[in-house]
């Protein structure tokens, strides 16, 4: 039985003052049950204190991002050993936002798992289609690639952890949701792609989730579905509310 993953994706938003507010506000009430993970995705700056603040809780802290190289001369950049060292447990990577406006590309993302991986960091890993692709019916084999990328050299033990966060590109921030059963469809698809990859035992335990306008209203409709296992989510994330009852969904 996979567990259910929510995270909340805070992308460039929220300073200190505002980021220890919502996570006081949610280590108080958020639910103590083995079955779903709650992540928040903060910006660099925030990590440290989030980690702080959250020891002991049920609430993970995750980077957004992070370079492959563990040190040197990469100005401006933050390498997998000092998010370990601050606590960090996760690590987004390949997000579309990354790579459409800072170069990602799936051969980076190959390699930050590596360095996620080499390092004791969970990565959440992204994929999905612009509204282009999918209406040239490239989704499937586009996010296939994807995947197949992404996980290249990986074992299977470090597939089966790894967190594969699908979503479509121009669904994100739109309000516009994929269908359950199109988002399902693809998330099964990841998970025939991963098995293919692998073997089934490692392609059941493969937690996938799906991002793109996940709200309170529309996120049981999601889980529901047979390969959706968590969701990643920016805007609906924001609020300590409303991450809260898509924590709760998850139970
Ligand atoms: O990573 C989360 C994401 O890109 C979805 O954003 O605002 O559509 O929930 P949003």
């Amino acid at each position: 039985m996979r567990k259910r993953v929510i995270a909340g994706n805070w992308k460039m938003n929220k300073t200190l003052t505002e980021a220890t507010q919502f996570v006081d506000e949610v280590v108080k009430s958020i639910p103590a049950d083995e079955k779903v993970e709650a992540i928040v995705c903060a910006p660099f700056p925030h990590l440290a204190t989030l980690v702080e603040k959250t020891k002991g809780t049920n609430l993970k802290i995750s980077a957004q991002n992070m370079h492959f190289e563990d040190n040197g001369a990469f100005t401006g950049e933050v390498s997998p050993v000092m998010l370990k060292d601050l606590g960090v447990s996760h690590v987004v990577i390949g997000h579309s936002e990354r790579r459409e406006y800072f170069a990602e590309t799936d051969e980076t993302v190959n390699k930050k798992t590596h360095a996620a991986f080499n390092h004791g960091l969970t990565p959440i890993v992204c994929v999905g289609e612009t509204l282009e692709q999918r209406e040239a019916n490239e989704t499937m084999s586009l996010v296939e690639t994807q995947v197949k990328k992404a996980l290249e050299g990986l074992t299977n033990d470090q597939v089966a952890q790894t967190i594969i966060a699908y979503e479509p590109v121009w669904a994100i921030g739109t309000g516009k949701t994929a269908s359950n059963e199109d988002a399902n469809e693809v998330c099964a698809h990841i998970r025939n792609v991963v098995k293919s990859l692998t073997d089934e035992a490692t392609a059941e335990a493969v937690v996938i989730q799906y991002g793109g306008s996940v709200k309170p209203s529309n996120v049981d409709e999601l889980l529901a579905q047979s390969d959706i296992d968590g969701a990643l989510v920016g805007g609906a994330s924001l609020e300590a509310d409303s991450f809260l009852q898509l924590v709760e969904a998850g139970t």
